[in-house]
């Protein structure tokens, strides 16, 4: 029998308990009076908390050695763009009732959905090429592909400084974060990194070695 990763499931109940607690409140009419505002702020919001933590496993690895964080970075992509593609099913479908002139028309007047709408352009071949398949067929273009993530989710953060009417600290608190995860990446921070965890092993095996 198939070992469980109990990460794994982990992962799979906290990113889908939001989205049946929030289709039970919408259901029972226990949202605001402006319900479909209210699940498009939840969707985006949830679709940008999954893709930081996307974004967060590989750095976890580089500097703590947290490989058990590497299988769940697939499944916190897949959920972002999930509830990515939630937020934009009820931007297109509940607020614009797939009126396609008027969504072109929006999607092009207002700056924050044009850059929303490509973020999304670019995460929909993320999400499809995820399987292993892909992985084999498109070989070393499969990594450089994957690299969008990074522009996608830099263009989610200019979307949500440009909806929010005033208060930009929250994007600004994400646009920190993000931009923390992807200095990470920088070759030279990792070697950084690399280098500096070997040492903190070093110096704890030499602590160890002392108390016995
Ligand atoms: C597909 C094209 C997209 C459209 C048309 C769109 C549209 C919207 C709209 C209309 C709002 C609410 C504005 C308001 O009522 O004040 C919003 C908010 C938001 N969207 Fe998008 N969006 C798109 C893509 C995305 C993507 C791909 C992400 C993240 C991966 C995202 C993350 C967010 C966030 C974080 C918020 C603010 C949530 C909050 O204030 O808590 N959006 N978006």
């Amino acid at each position: 029998m198939q070992k469980v990763n109990w990460f794994k499931l982990a992962v799979h109940i906290g990113a889908l308990a939001p989205l049946g607690l929030t289709a039970w409140d919408f259901w029972r009419g226990r949202l605001s009076v402006n319900p479909i505002q209210d699940i498009t702020l939840l969707t985006g919001w949830y679709a940008l908390v999954l893709l930081t933590l996307s974004l967060a496993c590989t750095p976890l690895n580089t500097f703590l050695g947290w490989r058990w964080v590497l299988p769940l970075r697939k499944l916190f992509g897949l959920y972002a763009f999930l509830y990515a593609s939630l937020h934009f099913l009820i931007f297109v479908g509940l607020d614009y009732g797939f009126d396609l002139a008027l969504i072109w028309l929006t999607i092009v007047e207002k700056r924050y959905v044009l850059v929303g709408f490509s973020a999304f352009l670019i995460l929909l071949p993320l999400a499809v090429t995820s399987t292993k398949g892909w992985m084999r067929r498109l070989g070393k273009n499969w990594k450089r592909l994957h690299r969008w993530v990074y522009l996608a989710s830099l263009l989610v953060i200019v979307h949500f400084v440009w909806l929010v009417k005033s208060d930009i600290r929250r994007p600004l608190a994400y646009g920190a974060v993000i931009a923390l995860l992807l200095m990470l990446r920088l070759p030279w921070v990792r070697r950084m990194g690399g280098k500096l965890r070997s040492r903190l092993k070093g110096l704890f095996k030499k602590g160890a070695m002392a108390s016995v």
